[in-house]
């Protein structure tokens, strides 16, 4: 007879608890509770003050309102009265978002509390339906591949031009969507505008086309937010016949983190559309600081904005030109652009798409070292580049530790790396996506299985896998796992990109069974 079946089955539940307690007893003494290691590390990184060259676009609060700044704990309020409701706004949320459409130039505009990843999630689920054809840039971003997941619509890839000299992808050309396009309709056309490095394609042709071919033009806009507020800035999507755009306020302008807004034309994506869909995204407690804070942007960018941005397009200009000026660097510039047939028509020149390539080092172990030498922190940086974003924010004192930065390391650079480098994996992937088996859609919820990383060649992602930053998926669900594919993850993994996926240390992955 075993112990077990002398005990009554109560006396087997109390056992059952008892060791559950003592394995949480166990457990809490492992872990030291009087440390809080996350607000540790933000607290020591905010007291470091380094040069800040990433979003969010107010800089530790550089360009808040001082009121607003000061009383963030005070404004984490919650749907009252005085304060309006999210999901049903009838007072001060309503009419912050009629200022907002009416700033940005647009019919109608919601303000998002999730980032642009609600925004696209929403676009998504507005407009398309299962078994949709639309048109995407392979070069999208994760949001957008979410966004697909949740709507069940079919893909097709467009493939972005690449630029050989700074290892990135650049937008889509009319000609390449008119061809896909002509072959068989779509029902919407997914454009980034622009790409994270700020280039931009013709949005204007490719609106066109959209319209000759009766396919709706949809925008991720994510680092577009100031576009429509200064003349050297490139056409932002919303004037140029998109039918939804979404943009995060955190990236450039002031809003703080997780802010952003979706503008639509509601003659082509219905307004009861949009609602409906946010209903299911959005959370019902709604973070009022951030909400503010799109507010505030609002009014900065309709009373001051072109200012403000003719201050941060200078400064920019001036690092562009000071880093130019050092040899081994090249800095992506308006120059640089291919002409409107290219998917590289114009630049966002806040952006410093910074290329390292001729200094004989990766763009990350770079990156490294201006965050633990020079007290500098970049956005990103790949294999040979690093983008330093310029900000409402940044000030000239940011500028210049940038430039004297730049100007040692350059100075101590070693001979050109010989060894290819993940970008050209990157370029090869680009011209030739793996083959997709299944929808987005169908990949997810299919019968899964985790199995070995390493033995995953020739079966079908249940997953994205991503590099993160930027956000853009080496491998999407329902496309079959290629030995390119696995060698670039591996390569990217390797060189310290942090990568986003359901086993981000790539030693398992999700495929479908
Ligand atoms: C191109 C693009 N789209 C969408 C997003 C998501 O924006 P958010 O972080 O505001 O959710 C990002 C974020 O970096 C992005 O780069």
């Amino acid at each position: 007879m075993s112990t077990i079946s002398c005990l009554s089955p109560k006396r087997i539940v109390q056992n059952d608890i008892q060791e559950t307690i003592s394995a949480a007893a166990n457990h809490a003494r492992l872990t030291s509770h009087g440390e809080a290691p996350l607000f540790a590390s933000l607290r020591q990184f905010v007291s470091r003050r380094p040069a800040p060259f990433y979003s969010p676009g107010h800089k530790g609060g550089r360009s808040l309102d001082p009121w607003f700044k000061a009383n963030i704990a005070a404004l984490d309020l919650n749907n009252l009265p005085d304060t309006d409701t999210l999901h049903c706004p009838a007072g001060p949320i309503a009419e912050a978002e009629r200022l907002i459409a009416d700033a940005w130039g647009v019919a109608e505009s919601f303000m998002l509390v999730q980032g642009s990843t609600a925004g696209n999630i929403t676009m998504a689920l507005a407009a398309l339906r299962p078994g949709d054809r639309v048109l995407v840039q392979r070069n999208a971003h994760k949001s957008v591949i979410a966004g697909l997941i949740h709507c069940g619509a079919t893909p097709v890839w467009l493939p972005p031009f690449w630029d050989e000299t700074f290892g990135i992808a650049h937008g889509v050309d009319a000609a390449t969507l008119e061809a896909q396009l002509s072959k068989q309709p779509a029902r919407a056309v997914w454009l980034l505008h622009p790409t994270y490095y700020g280039s931009v394609a013709d949005i204007a042709a490719l609106s066109a086309t959209c319209r000759k071919y009766g396919a709706l033009l949809l925008v991720d806009g994510a680092h577009s937010p100031h576009f429509a507020f200064h003349p050297d800035l490139p056409l932002p999507a919303e004037h140029a016949g998109a039918a939804g755009v979404v943009q995060s306020v955190h990236k450039i302008i002031s809003g703080l983190s997780q802010a952003a807004v979706l503008h639509i034309d509601p003659a082509i994506l219905p307004t009861q559309s949009v609602r409906r869909a946010l209903q299911l995204v959005q959370t019902t407690s709604p973070h009022f600081a951030i909400m503010a804070s799109i507010d505030l942007a609002r009014r900065e960018m309709a009373l001051d904005g072109q200012a403000q941005l003719q201050r941060t397009l200078d400064l920019a200009r001036k690092a562009r030109h000071a880093l130019t000026a050092i040899q081994g660097l090249r800095v992506l510039g308006p120059e640089h652009a291919a002409g409107p047939d290219s998917g590289f028509f114009g630049l966002d020149e806040t952006k410093l798409l910074i290329g390292v390539a001729e200094l004989g080092r990766d763009g990350r172990e770079i990156m490294a070292l201006l965050n633990s030498h020079y007290d500098i922190q970049p956005e990103l940086a790949g294999a040979d580049h690093i983008l330093c974003i310029v900000t409402l924010g940044n000030n000239e004192a940011d500028i210049d530790r940038l430039v004297a930065a730049f100007s040692e390391i350059a100075g101590r650079a070693r001979p050109k790396r010989q060894d290819a480098s993940d970008s050209v994996m990157i370029k090869d992937l680009l011209a030739q996506p793996p083959e997709i088996v299944l929808t987005p859609r169908d990949a997810y919820f299919s019968p899964d299985e985790t199995i070995p990383f390493d033995r995953a060649i020739d079966r079908i992602a249940a997953e994205a896998i991503t590099p993160y930053p930027p956000g853009i998926p080496v491998i999407m669900p329902g496309e079959k796992l290629n030995m390119d594919v696995m060698s670039l993850l591996r390569a990217l993994h390797k060189a310290g990109t942090p990568i986003s996926a359901s086993d981000p240390q790539l030693n398992t992955i999700k495929v479908v069974r």
